[in-house]
């Protein structure tokens, strides 16, 4: 084999190599993160928090009750309001709010006790199931928005 070969030789293994990285890149990108160990452990556990301290009222399907409680399975609410989402889950929300072109106006209570860690699993879980595909919340994202809370008004 001549020199000349062998160099196209090497650029068609380099152009092989690297059809295969976009293809694996391109596959994940729909679902960041979720393939994780990381994200696994945030799921599993979200679900057992949102179990524990919002499926009373929201229900395990996430389709909320009637016009009291508002559904999170479907909620443009939850795709244009992340930010505030984290806030309610400790602080509460009251006043009205619409989902879905519904309107909701029963106060709903915060759960205090949660801990940014337990706020970016629930987020995890509500954010990875039923219609939505957000990927991975890490604490330090949670973190972050907790801190800023106080400036949401509601
Ligand atoms: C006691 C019943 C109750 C519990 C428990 C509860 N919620 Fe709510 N939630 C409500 C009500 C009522 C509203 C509407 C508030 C309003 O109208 O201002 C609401 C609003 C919301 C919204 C915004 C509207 C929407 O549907 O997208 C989200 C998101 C949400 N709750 C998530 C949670 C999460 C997560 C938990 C658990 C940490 C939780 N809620 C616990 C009753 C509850």
């Amino acid at each position: 084999m001549n020199k000349k070969n062998l160099k196209f030789e090497i650029l068609d293994f380099k152009l092989i190599l690297m059809a295969l990285l976009v293809s694996a890149c391109s596959s994940n990108s729909k679902n960041p993160d979720t393939n994780s160990v990381k994200f696994k452990q945030y799921y599993v556990k979200g679900e057992e928090l949102y179990l524990k301290h919002c499926s009373n009222c929201h229900q395990a399907t996430g389709t909320g009750l009637g016009l009291v409680y508002p559904p999170l399975n479907t909620s443009d609410y939850m795709e244009n309001n992340f930010e505030s989402v984290l806030c309610l889950m400790k602080y509460g929300m009251k006043g009205e709010v619409i989902v879905n072109g519904k309107s909701f106006s029963q106060p709903m209570p915060g759960v205090f006790e949660l801990t940014d860690l337990e706020i970016a699993e629930i987020a995890t879980y509500i954010y990875n199931t039923w219609d939505h595909q957000r990927g991975l919340v890490d604490v330090t994202e949670a973190s972050r928005v907790m801190d800023s809370c106080v400036a949401i008004p509601n």
